[in-house]
């Protein structure tokens, strides 16, 4: 006889995507300052800086809604962030000296934005759903905060870093 499994709701799916984007974040902690590091053009440099103060801020937020739905704070491995800083690392790797690399970086940087819009929306949604009001709010906060900074790199992208890209 087969066994029924236990019934999976969508308190489960916002738990398990907790997890997921909880990873991600502590992952950016570790990659920004490289991606900083590595990055030619001052806006763009302080763009990532500025990205890992919102970032710390992020996880902070991550951490009061693990509290709100009293679960403990703990990450599960998202493959998805995984691929994506390692294809940063390997543009920084084989993009090195050239005047391309920024706007490599900045692509990367991209990437991992729209991920983390797309996460923070759907998590947003289902709090929403949940009734989970406070933690609208927090998640609502960092959608924001992504948003922005996706802006302000498509900026950076078109006034200057495309542009030396394609000029070297
Ligand atoms: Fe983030």
């Amino acid at each position: 006889m087969i066994m029924p499994t236990k019934e999976k709701t969508l308190d489960d799916l916002f738990h398990e995507t907790l997890k997921d984007i909880y990873f991600t974040e502590k992952a950016l902690v570790k990659a920004l300052p490289r991606m900083a590091k590595a990055a030619d053009c001052d806006e763009l440099r302080e763009a990532f800086e500025n990205h890992l103060k919102e970032t710390e801020d992020q996880v902070d937020r991550l951490e009061q809604v693990f509290k709100l739905i009293d679960k403990p704070a703990r990450a599960k491995t998202c493959e998805a962030i995984k691929g994506l800083t390692d294809e940063a690392k390997e543009v920084m790797k084989d993009f090195k000296g050239t005047h391309a690399l920024d706007a490599g970086l900045l692509s990367s940087a991209q990437a991992v934005e729209h991920y983390e819009i797309s996460r923070y929306g759907t998590l947003k949604a289902w709090a929403s759903e949940l009734g989970l009001d406070k933690a609208v709010r927090l998640l609502d906060a960092t959608l924001q905060e992504e948003k922005n900074a996706d802006r302000l790199l498509t900026e950076i992208a078109e006034s200057q870093v495309n542009r030396r890209a394609e000029a070297a």
